[in-house]
């Protein structure tokens, strides 16, 4: 068993193990109230639905389970699931647990953050990706019909419990799409190496992964400067995202933006071209498809709408070199020229 603390503005444990055995001792003390909301998805459900009940016993459990699914991260469940709170009771002492992916994280985790203004959020999040990324540093969301996450907050959960043996059962796209996540940390540090991924998604890996992402969070948590960096890929990402209208999994979006990135920070940094030709080594053995299926025109314009605009230009996430990421500002016709660059040279995009 491994695990790491974030200091944010408030204190929390994750812990990585490969059973939920410790999910009584590591969890279970910060519910203090009788009440247990357990919000999951209809995918979780169907394969442990009631994994986390023997842990619950001595409270009264309220299971809620929406439809896996993007669709699903939206105010009708958000209300749903606030409305069943209030209906059963539950006051500000009593608890949420969000059991799944992205989409159950960022959708309870709202709701955690809101229902009376704050109960206690507990994540057990079982996709690869939302346990690298989105269960750790408190962005919780839904998504609005104008776009992605665009109602939410920060809001930290008291624990964090990863149990790898659910990665067993992901279906392969869900694999793909987390170790897309995990070559974003390969480009951001260089103490995770894309190779780390052919041994399979271990706890060593999960925890040096979640190293980086605590350290950036705990020096800018509410996303002012530093924080972006984990944007690295997201840019062109969220826009393609829109593009297949949400019907490409974020992780092999998020793939298709970092081999953007790279190829960018060639022209704008210079970056070695051992970095952008390993990058493609490694996306192409992943089996992961980078080209985008859309022109740079479609792209640029979803991009003019996305909320990490500022006015002309736009904060993009280059890097020079493997662990030397920036935030850079660029106008919105430079985006314009790299993404038709990148589109020429690959004729695909
Ligand atoms: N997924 C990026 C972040 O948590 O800031």
């Amino acid at each position: 068993m491994l695990s790491l603390t974030v200091n944010a503005s408030s204190k929390y444990d994750i812990t990585v193990t490969d059973t939920l055995i410790a999910f009584r001792e590591k969890c279970v003390p910060y519910m203090r109230g009788r009440n247990v909301a357990v919000v999951t998805d209809s995918n979780v459900n169907a394969l442990y639905g009631d994994a986390l009940s023997e842990y619950l016993s001595d409270k009264n459990v309220l299971k809620m389970v929406i439809p896996a699914g993007e669709d699903s991260k939206n105010g009708e469940n958000y209300f749903k699931i606030l409305n069943a709170l209030a209906e059963n009771g539950f006051d500000r002492e009593d608890s949420i647990v969000a059991f799944g992916g992205g989409v159950v994280g960022d959708l309870a985790g709202f709701a955690a953050s809101t229902y009376m203004r704050g109960v206690t959020l507990i994540a057990v999040p079982t996709t690869i990706l939302s346990m690298v990324d989105s269960s750790v540093g408190g962005k919780t969301a839904i998504d609005l019909p104008a776009g992605k996450n665009l109602c939410g907050t920060f809001y930290q959960p008291k624990a964090v419990y990863i149990n790898t043996a659910f990665i067993d059962t992901l279906p392969r796209r869900e694999f793909m799409c987390g170790a897309g996540e995990i070559l974003k940390y390969a480009l951001l540090s260089d103490t995770v190496k894309a190779e780390d991924l052919k041994a399979g998604v271990n706890e060593k890996l999960i925890v040096k992964c979640l190293e980086i992402k605590r350290d950036i969070v705990e020096k800018d948590e509410k996303e002012r400067g530093e924080r972006a960096l984990l944007n690295l890929g997201h840019t062109v990402g969220h826009a393609l995202e829109k593009l297949y209208g949400y019907k490409v999994s974020h992780g092999e979006c998020v793939v298709k933006g970092l081999a953007f990135s790279v190829f960018a920070s060639e022209k704008l940094y210079g970056l070695d071209k051992k970095t952008v030709s390993d990058m493609e080594r490694t996306v192409n053995l992943l089996g992961h498809d980078v080209s985008a299926g859309f022109s740079a025109e479609e792209i640029a314009k979803l991009i003019v709408s996305d909320k990490k605009r500022y006015g002309e230009n736009v904060n993009f996430i280059a890097l020079k070199g493997v662990g030397e990421p920036r935030v850079e500002k660029i106008s919105l016709s430079a985006l314009y020229e790299l993404l038709d660059d990148y589109e020429r040279k690959n004729n695909t995009l």
